[in-house]
Parts: structure tokens; sequence; C-alpha cells
């Protein structure tokens, strides 16, 4: 009695594991994340899966998921450069405005950010240095304001204050997204020279 019990458990075990088999395979192109246990999902949009069984899919190449992006999410890529920038001087404070990128690499977390470099030389002085027609240029410093902010911006459009007089400036308005900073050398931006005028004038 007590061994034909026993032989139809262990016959009964093969079944019990075929049916809530948590390592039963997935096909390439699916996969099945340690969370979620009950059946196969499809790969998100932008990654594939080329072996049976993964538990997670890999990006095409382009694209991109940080660490915090769900297994589910398509993969993204950086926003391409602002387009159609301006400016627009009115003394020492500058109103720079442009269009959202055309690329927005398919993520809701864009901001734009701007990098401000004052330029000296350039006049034809032959003053050497810098980018080779006499131009040197240096971090606009901590006295500028921006308004709102200088990074972060859900806006297209920002305030920059308190520049120096008489003085050439050169803008970057750099788009950037949550997986920007995995390429970090690439940088997609605009470029927006300004010379401001005197303050009060
Ligand atoms: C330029 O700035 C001055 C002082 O901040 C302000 O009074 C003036 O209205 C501004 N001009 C334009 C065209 O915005
Ligand atoms: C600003 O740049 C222009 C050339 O783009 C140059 O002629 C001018 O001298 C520069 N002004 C200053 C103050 O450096
Ligand atoms: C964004 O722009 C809109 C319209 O130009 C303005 O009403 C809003 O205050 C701006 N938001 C920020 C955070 O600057
Ligand atoms: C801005 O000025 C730099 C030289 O300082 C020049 O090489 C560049 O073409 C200019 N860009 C624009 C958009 O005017």
């Amino acid at each position: 009695m007590c061994c034909t019990l026993s032989v139809s458990l262990i016959d009964l075990f093969p079944t019990f594991v075929l049916l809530f088999d948590p390592a039963a395979v997935c096909k390439p192109g699916f996969y099945r994340s340690a969370l979620q246990t009950q059946s196969c999902s499809k790969c998100p949009p932008r990654s594939y899966t080329r072996t049976e069984a993964s538990t997670s899919c890999q990006c095409e190449a382009g694209y991109y998921r940080t660490e915090s992006d769900p297994t589910n999410m398509a993969c993204t890529k950086p926003p391409s450069a602002p387009r159609n920038a301006i400016s627009n001087v009115n003394e020492t404070s500058v109103f720079l405005e442009w269009a959202a990128p055309e690329e927005t690499g398919g993520r809701k977390d864009l901001s734009y950010s701007i990098l401000c470099r004052k330029v000296s030389g350039g006049g034809g002085s032959g003053s050497g240095g810098g980018d080779g027609e006499g131009r040197h240029y240096q971090p606009c410093g901590s006295h500028v304001r921006y308004l709102p902010q200088r990074s972060g911006l859900r806006n297209t459009s920002v305030m920059v204050a308190d520049l120096l007089a008489h003085t050439n400036y050169t803008f970057e308005v750099e788009a950037v997204n949550g997986v920007s900073q995995l390429l970090a050398p690439l940088r997609h931006f605009v470029v927006l020279n300004v010379t401001t005028n005197q303050a009060g004038e």
C-alpha cells in the first residue's frame, strides 16, 4: 500500500513540473521576467531576444534602457537637437527660444539645458589659441541668471540675465532625456551666437 502510493506520487511529479515549471522556455522574441512567472511576453518595441528562455529582451542597436525602465517598456534613444533656435537680446539679457527636436527618442522625460560661454577675441586681432581664429571661450560664471533655470527645462525657452555688456556669447541648447547620459560624449544641441548691448542703453 505504502509503495503504490509512493510510486503514484513519483508518476504525478513530472506532470506537476510540466504544468507549473518555472523554467518552461519562452521562444525567441519572447521573455519572462523573474517577477512575471505566468506566461511569456512578447519583447517590447525596439528590443529582441535570439535565444530561448530569456528573462529580458536586448535593445536593438541605437536604442537603450535605463536601470529604472521596466522590462516591458520599449527601448528608447536620445533626442535629436532642438530646432529653429532664435535669440532676442535686450541689453544684457537674452531670451532664447527653440522648437522641440524632430526625434524625441520615444520618452516622456525630454528636457533642455543651456551651456553659456563667453567668447573673447575673434575680431581679427589674431590673439592666438582658442579655435584657431583667435577666439577664446570661458564659462559664463555664476553671476549669470537663468530664468526659470539652466537645466531640466521643460519649456522651449529661457531667459538669461545679468550678462556682461558688449560681449560675445555662445549658447548651446541641448536636448536630453533619460537615456542621454548613457551616451554622454554624444550631445545633441543647437548653437546660438549672441552679442549683448550696453546695460541701460
Ligand atoms: C528691455 O529691458 C528693459 C529693462 O529690463 C525693459 O524696461 C524693456 O522693456 C525691455 N525691452 C524689451 C523690448 O523687452
Ligand atoms: C564679437 O564677434 C565679432 C565677430 O563675430 C567681432 O567682430 C567682435 O569684435 C566681437 N566683439 C567682442 C566684444 O569681442
Ligand atoms: C512655460 O511656458 C508657458 C507659456 O509660455 C508659461 O505659461 C509657463 O509658466 C512656463 N513654465 C515654466 C516652468 O517656465
Ligand atoms: C557661432 O560662432 C562660431 C564662432 O565663434 C562660428 O563658428 C559658428 O558658425 C557660429 N554659429 C552660428 C549658428 O552662428
